[in-house]
This record gives structure tokens, C-alpha cells and sequence, in this order.
């Protein structure tokens, strides 16, 4: 059966301190929970997050990577780096990196390639614009970044794939997808995967949502039969919120 999961999204937030603190808090907090849970803290505090949280149950993951193997590419970061500091999963496509890092579906096909090369896994996310949503053309955008970035890959590679939808115009903006909206998108992300795989494939990958989760809207977003967690921002920061969330299930 596919698993429950909740990953927090810490974006560009949180320094060294911050990161500990926040850390300890979670640890506090997260006992017997049933999800899987997930933090994604910036790049240059994976490595004490990972030492911090050893034996908790919290995993660390990176929110992106590069695909190349190494060389000369400035600021970048590779899967073989991540792999080295024990982190096993990486986010790829967010919104922002589409938006502000001009990320594509064929650059996205090649990170995903390298992350499964080296054995990371992807949680891969992919949503559409409010202007989609407005011309009614949400589900072809989905598939189409869906099919673009994931097609090429084997069934087998599929048990390294957690997918998050996120509709743009719900995140950081305060505004969630209804809980039908989401159940509607997660079911129709679903059959597009049975049609191009089997229903194998479909029923096992876990298909996040992401989008202004929040404690308040978490336990109805959470009971939709195709919803198998969250990708959280903002409410991440707080580990209150974060572990109201995750008790949501
Ligand atoms: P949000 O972000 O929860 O702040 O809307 C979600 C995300 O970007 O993954």
C-alpha cells in the first residue's frame, strides 16, 4: 500500500540556529505518528539537520539538485553530494524553481534521471496557474508536465516517485484548493498514470497535495481517498502547526 506523508518545505528560511531549534521542537513532538514525515531545510544545513535528527524518524531531504554528475556549474549541487550527507530524497519541479529558475519538463526529465541514478528519492511537483484553472485546462497542463518530466522512466522506477500537486495560485497565498478540488485532480493524476503504467503503479505512488496546508484544513484535505499527505510550507516553520498537521491523518 502506498505510504502517508507529510514533507515540510522550509524554503530559503531558518539559519544554523534557527534550523536546531526548530529541529528540537519537532523531535519533542513527533512520536508514534503514522506518515511518514519529512524536512527540507536549505542546502547548507543538511548535514547538522541530518546529525540532529538521527534516530528520530524525521527525514531530511533537499529541495532540489542538478543533474550533472559535477563540474562547472556554479551553485549548484549534485546527487552524489546529497547521498554522501545521507540524504535519500530530493524535491524536483517545485513552482518556484519553475518560476523563478526558469526550470523546464526536459530539464526536470534529466534531474530526475540523475536523482534515481544515484538511488535518491524524488518527490516530484508539478501544479497548474490560476489562469489554467480559469480556462478549465488544469487537468492537460498536469499531464502534460507529468508525462514530460516522467514518462520516459521504467514502472519499476515509479517506487522512487512521491508526486505533489500544487496548484500555484495555493501556494504561499493563503488560498487551498478545495478539499473535492484536490480529491478531483489527485483521482484524474491517478487514472493518467493506470492509463500510461497499470493500476499497479497508479494505486502504489503516494500523490501529495501542497498549497497552503494548514492545521485548520489538513484533516479534511488528508481524509480524500487519492490525498496521501502534504507538502507544507509556511505552516512548516512552526512546529506546532507542522505536527498538527501531521496528526491530521
Ligand atoms: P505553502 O507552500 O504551504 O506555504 O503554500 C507549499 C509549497 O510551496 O510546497
Amino acid at each position: 500500500m502506498r505510504k502517508n506523508i507529510v514533507a515540510g518545505n522550509w524554503k530559503m528560511n531558518n539559519t544554523l540556529q534557527e534550523t536546531k531549534q526548530l529541529l528540537n521542537e519537532l523531535m519533542r513532538q513527533t512520536k508514534n505518528t503514522e506518515a511518514e514525515v519529512m524536512v527540507a531545510p536549505t542546502f547548507v544545513n543538511l548535514e547538522s539537520a541530518t546529525q540532529v535528527l538521527t534516530g528520530s524518524g524525521i527525514e531530511v531531504i533537499a529541495q532540489n539538485m542538478h543533474f550533472a554528475s559535477h563540474g562547472a556549474y556554479t551553485g549548484e549541487v549534485s546527487a552524489a553530494m546529497l547521498k554522501e550527507i545521507a540524504v535519500n530524497t530530493v524535491i524536483l519541479g517545485h513552482s518556484e524553481r519553475r518560476a523563478y529558475f526558469n526550470e523546464t519538463d526536459e530539464l526536470l526529465a534529466k534531474k530526475v534521471d540523475a536523482a534515481l541514478a544515484n538511488n535518491l528519492r524524488v518527490i516530484f511537483c508539478f501544479g497548474e496557474e490560476l489562469s489554467d484553472r480559469k480556462a478549465n485546462n488544469e487537468e492537460p497542463v498536469v499531464a502534460s508536465q507529468i508525462a514530460n518530466a516522467l514518462f520516459h522512466l521504467e514502472a519499476s522506477a515509479w517506487k522512487s516517485i512521491v508526486l505533489a500537486y500544487e496548484p500555484v495560485w495555493a501556494i504561499g497565498t493563503g488560498e487551498t484548493a478545495t478539499p473535492n478540488q484536490a480529491q478531483d485532480m489527485h483521482q484524474f493524476i491517478r487514472k493518467t498514470i493506470e492509463n500510461k503504467y497499470n493500476s499497479d503503479v497508479a494505486n502504489s505512488v503516494s500523490i501529495l497535495y501542497g498549497g497552503s496546508v494548514k492545521p485548520a484544513n489538513a484533516k479534511e484535505i488528508f481524509s480524500k481517498p487519492d490525498v496521501d499527505g502534504g507538502l507544507i510550507g509556511g505552516a512548516s516553520l512552526k512546529a506546532e502547526d507542522f505536527f498538527a498537521i501531521v496528526n491530521a491523518f
